[in-house]
């Protein structure tokens, strides 16, 4: 294999901790905190037109439809534009209602999904602007795009996506910074602190890995578990999506993730002792309300492991098990709140002696429909 291990056992291990680098190296060029500048150069020829959107239709598949959903969030929330979130199989033989100031972002790592592409083309031909945020330079989603942002991640073997998820949440933040920026809707203060923010995740992804081996002795504990349930708010229901995204994927367990308020609404009535769920539990503006959500998950005596923010002592009195990281901003905490997940189900899926990095039945790159 021409691009080695580089001495772990997997490529998605590698890539796992690859991360500081990867988030890194998508800000590099781009990002100064130091200077509060912030330059996206692939887009500066549309950023007007992407200001003046009213609109912006963001299709992916798989895990890039969920960094698509943490867009989402961050462009309403800091750029007030109006986001909508597709998966590109679904748009695409629609009949979509687009409009010619209509941005369309299609977020691919590899460039190749069949679905994707088909998106853009038809959001193309209804006069629409196209962004890709792809990882693979030269590749057909990008060179199918009016303008865009690669994602700079570096090459991606293992099938199931780790570091190219959380360059393309970079990049898109960088996006709805630049947005927000340009169009007055944060003040410079909120603006300046980000950009410090997001230079410091690198060396706190760092410090997410210090829990690695409690999270091994956490997925030791549930290697055989039949089912697992994940649950988030906000910024952390995509986090959620993805964190039962990746145990599916490599270890073949049934998971799920949900929005934790929705739980009610069915998934609290699988609930009993055998059931592991899984909190996005930081101290963020929905932490009162995931704190309830626990409340009810214990009372039915599931088992919660939850990710929470360094130093909560709540939490840890509640549950049965608890992975810290590291406090930040509450709109970059899914580049944290990923890390955990991720580790969880590669540690199950090893455990499991499953083939991590070619899962059955699931391509890297899916070309076809
Ligand atoms: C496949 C891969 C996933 C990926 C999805 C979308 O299902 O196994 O890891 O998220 O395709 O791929 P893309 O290259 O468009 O991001």
């Amino acid at each position: 294999e021409t691009i080695e291990k580089g001495g772990y056992d997997h490529f998605m291990i590698k890539e796992i901790f690859e991360q500081p680098r990867s988030i890194a190296d998508s800000m590099r060029g781009r990002l100064n905190a130091a200077e509060a500048q912030l330059q996206l150069g692939g887009l500066s020829n549309y950023m007007d037109k992407l200001v003046a959107a009213d609109r912006i239709v963001i299709v992916g598949c798989g895990t890039s439809w969920h960094a698509g959903l943490v867009a989402e969030y961050l462009f309403e929330e800091l750029a007030r534009v109006n986001v909508e979130v597709e998966y590109a199989s679904e748009f695409r033989y629609r009949n979509p209602v687009i409009k010619e100031n209509d941005i369309v972002i299609a977020i691919s790592q590899s460039g190749e999904t069949a679905d994707t592409l088909a998106a853009i083309e038809l959001a193309k031909s209804k006069g629409a602007t196209i962004f890709g945020i792809c990882n693979v330079v030269g590749s057909s989603i990008a060179r199918a795009s009016h303008a865009g942002a690669y994602t700079h991640a570096g090459p991606e073997i293992g099938v199931a996506s780790t570091k190219a998820f959380t360059a393309q949440v970079t990049v898109l933040t960088l996006m709805a910074l630049a947005v927000a920026k340009k169009k007055g809707t944060i003040t410079d203060e909120v603006f300046e602190r980000l950009l410090a923010e997001l230079d410091n995740i690198p060396s706190k992804v760092n410090k997410v890995f210090e829990s690695a081996t409690k999270i091994k002795e956490i997925a030791f504990i549930f290697t055989y578990a039949k089912n697992f349930i994940y649950l988030g708010r906000g910024l952390n229901f995509p986090v959620a999506l993805e964190g039962a995204l990746k145990l599916k994927e490599i270890s073949y367990i049934h998971a799920e993730g949900y929005p934790a308020a929705e739980m009610k609404h069915g998934p609290i009535a699988l609930i009993d002792e055998d059931m592991p769920v899984v909190f996005l539990a930081t101290k963020d503006s929905s932490y009162e309300k995931i704190v309830s959500n626990i409340q009810e998950v214990k009372a039915r005596k599931g088992r919660v492991i939850a990710i929470v923010t360094e130093g909560d002592t709540l939490i840890p009195t509640m549950v049965d098990f608890v992975i810290e990281v590291p406090d930040t901003h509450e709109v970059l905490t899914p580049l944290l709140s990923v890390i955990p997940l991720q580790l969880l189900s590669y540690y199950i899926a090893v455990m499991r002696g499953r083939n991590v990095d070619q899962p059955r039945n699931l391509a890297k790159s899916v070309t076809v429909e």
